[in-house]
């Protein structure tokens, strides 16, 4: 067989400034940066050991290792990139949303503190995971969503919009794990409005959303 050398991919652990947050400490947020820098490495680490499954010819359903390797990547990479969207949407300055980001979280809610509720209920949720607001690109909506540990009830094409971790490890240096509520109105304190604005898919020159088909 010819020995293949495939293009993997290799990303680099990202740094944020977000000292001094309301009711996140400095001590969470460092342990929280380490737990994302071990997503990254291992999602180095996957691609790596399944591009060497694929270089040695055992990319095969019959590889329980090239299987499991498989299975393992979604949670190690959704792990890296929701980690990355949930710190970018955090800032030490953050103030009252604008009215685009106020109008569109209100679209489907009918205003923003019902939006806001619906949020922080899908962040109550039993269980360890993440509270996402999404934006469908296709009509524009945007709706809240559970998911499971990290890869669990992604829509697929749809935007992530507001990210909010509820995993315990967010939270459980600074509140019990009954307190999770707490938690939840402390990062509605740190929210980052300005990056969520940017996220928002906007109609182009023509008119249209774009769409992915
Ligand atoms: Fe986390």
């Amino acid at each position: 067989m010819a020995t293949l050398t495939l293009a993997t991919q290799t990303y680099s652990p990202k740094k944020w400034n977000l000292s001094g947050l309301n009711g996140i400490s400095d001590k969470t947020l460092e342990t929280h940066f380490g737990l994302y820098e071990g997503y990254v490495k291992n999602t180095n680490l996957l691609n790596e050991q399944i591009a060497g499954k694929i270089e040695s010819g055992h990319a095969a359903a019959t590889d329980l290792e090239f299987s499991e390797l498989n299975r393992r990547l979604a949670f190690e990479y959704n792990g890296m990139r929701l980690h990355e969207l949930y710190f970018n949407n955090l800032t030490t300055g953050s103030g009252a949303p604008g009215d685009e980001v106020t109008k569109a979280l209100a679209t489907v809610y009918g205003d923003f503190e019902t939006w806001k509720k619906d949020f922080a209920a899908i962040g109550s949720m039993r269980g360890v995971g993440w509270a996402i607001a999404y934006q469908d690109p296709s009509n524009g909506r945007i709706t809240n969503h559970w998911v499971e540990l990290h890869q669990d009830g992604n829509l697929a094409t749809f935007m992530p919009i507001v990210v909010m971790d509820v995993w315990e490890h967010a939270f459980m240096l600074d509140y019990k794990p009954a307190e999770r509520s707490k938690y939840i109105e402390a990062f509605f304190a740190n929210v980052d409005w300005e990056t969520i604005a940017g996220r928002l898919v906007r109609k182009d020159a023509s008119g249209t959303v774009p769409t992915i088909r």
